[in-house]
């Protein structure tokens, strides 16, 4: 049975500008974060190249989101990693991640300058300390576009996220991005993984008391 009413026009009947208290298990995310433990495994040439990297992120409250009766809270998303003591990007990804209270349904977009753009999704409850998202490609819900050249040479059949929130307040992800490269018979994994300390408070919409 679906949770929504049947009018798509509806209003959500109990949306809260405290987005801040919304957010289920992207509570903990909220903030500013560095680490600098990262680890990334790419393909090239000769194979897989597995190097460190630094990572600041931001993740900070939007104002609740409504479609329709549909109502989501978010977080706008942007990270940014260089190499270790390296001023030059190494990579960087923006978008949100949101979470639907209704459904228990975490959803994060991320778009990479690569022209590549990425929706995966997953369920969790609220107080989870652990959830994994997933985008296929192919998939109209919850997939992955990326431009012709890439999806003629790496194209990106999956991305697989899992966050976990640890006890002294960081958390950390892991991520698994497959790939089917030209001229290769096994996907390639492409791997990310790192753990965020934060090092900044949110910073909530100031024109809310
Ligand atoms: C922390 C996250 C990530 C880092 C540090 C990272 C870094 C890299 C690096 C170093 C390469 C090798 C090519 C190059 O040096 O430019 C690469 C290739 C690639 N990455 Fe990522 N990446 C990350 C996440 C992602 C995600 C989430 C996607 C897509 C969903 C993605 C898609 C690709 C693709 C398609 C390539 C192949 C194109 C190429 O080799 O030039 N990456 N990435």
């Amino acid at each position: 049975m679906s949770v929504y009413p049947d009018d798509i026009y509806a209003e959500p009947a109990d949306m809260d500008i405290h987005t801040l208290t919304k957010l289920g298990p992207l509570a903990p995310m909220a903030g500013v974060w560095e680490g600098q433990g990262g680890v990334d495994v790419a393909p090239k040439a000769e194979g897989p190249r597995t190097q460190p990297f630094w990572e600041r992120m931001s993740l900070q409250p939007v104002d609740p989101v409504d479609n329709g009766p549909q109502l989501l809270y978010a977080l706008r998303y942007h990270t940014h990693i260089t190499k270790p003591d390296k001023v030059k990007t190494f990579h960087e990804q923006v978008g949100y991640w949101m979470w639907e209270p209704a459904t228990e349904t975490v959803i994060h977009t991320l778009t990479i300058p690569r022209g590549q753009t990425v929706l995966a999704s997953g369920h969790a409850k609220p107080d989870a300390k652990q959830f994994t998202l997933i985008a296929t490609r192919g998939e109209t819900g919850a997939g992955i576009c990326s431009n012709p050249y890439l999806d003629e040479n790496f194209r990106t059949d999956s991305f697989t996220i899992t966050v976990t929130v640890h006890d002294d307040g960081s958390w950390s992800y892991d991520e698994d991005t497959v790939m089917q490269i030209k001229g290769q018979e096994e996907p390639f994994h492409h791997r990310d993984t790192n753990r965020l300390t934060r090092v900044v408070e949110p910073t909530p919409n100031p024109l809310v008391g």
